[in-house]
Order: C-alpha cells, then structure tokens, then sequence
C-alpha cells in the first residue's frame, strides 16, 4: 500500500471569481467546482490537499511558507502574480518542495506579457492551456515527483 502524500494547492488573485471572469480564458467553472475536481481526483490518487485562494501577494506567501512545513509539495496558479511577483517566486523555492505551476488558459497563446512566468524557473514544471484538467494532471506530476518516478 502507498503511503498518503500531502499536496498544498494554492490559487492566486482573482481566481475566487471563475465562472463569472472572462469566461472565455477561464471556462465556465467556479472555483468551488474545480476544488471539488481537486479534492475527488486527490482522493483517488490517495494525496491528501490543503487548498487555498489569496487576492493578497503577502497571503500567498504566507500559504508557501505553512506548505513548507507540512506539505510535500506544492501546486501552484499564481495568477497575475506569476509574470511579475519575485516575493512569490522566491517563496515558492524556500520551500524547497516540488512544484508544478498551472494555468487554466494557454498562457503562450495570449498578450506577450502573460508568455513571461517569473515562477515558474522555480518549478519542476508547467501545465497551462488545458482548462481545470490541469490540475488533475498536476496531482499526479507531483504524486510521481514525491514518489521519485518522475
Ligand atoms: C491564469 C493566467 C494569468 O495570466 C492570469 O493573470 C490569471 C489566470 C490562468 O489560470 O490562465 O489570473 O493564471
């Protein structure tokens, strides 16, 4: 039997309003909804998640520094903060957890200054474009990464 690991899932500014923002980059899901994908496929994957939502960037740096000491590791939509925020950047890698950031729209694929991520040098990788499934995927990138498959 495998042992639960424990995953900080954390979601950044403006993410509280999915469903109603832009739902054309966002899809039509709410935050509620795509917690409960994530905690249904946690469950399965046998990951225990603590899931959070900060507006503030001193809140989510707060979130990484309490994922330090108890998660395993981290998933991670910065949001807006991911294409400017050194603080969170330099949060993320404190923790010294691996980390897989997603996004719900394919940043690549939109305004220049969304093509730059500031965070995600400090990940083991990145998943964007693929709606709420991402961070399905995301959970079982890192269940892998903690238990050295990946
Ligand atoms: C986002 C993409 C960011 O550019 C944007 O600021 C967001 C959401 C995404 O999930 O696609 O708020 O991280």
């Amino acid at each position: 039997m495998t042992a639960i690991i424990r995953v900080a899932v954390i979601h950044g500014p403006n993410l509280d309003l999915l469903g109603a923002r832009d739902p054309e980059h966002y899809g039509a899901p709410t935050l509620d909804q795509v917690n409960r994908l994530i905690g249904d496929s946690a469950a399965q994957l046998e990951i225990e998640v603590r899931i959070s939502q900060h507006n503030d960037e001193g809140a989510l740096v707060e979130a990484l520094h309490d994922a330090a000491g108890w998660a395993q590791a981290v998933v991670i939509n910065p949001a807006a903060f991911t294409h400017y925020s050194i603080a969170v950047r330099d949060a993320l890698q404190a923790t010294g957890l691996p980390a897989v950031e997603v996004h719900l729209s394919n940043i690549h694929a939109r305004e220049a200054f969304r093509r730059h991520s500031v965070t995600a040098p400090v990940c083991r990788g990145q998943i964007c474009g693929l709606g709420p499934i991402g961070y399905v995927l995301a959970l079982h990138a890192v269940k892998a990464l903690v238990e050295g498959q990946a």
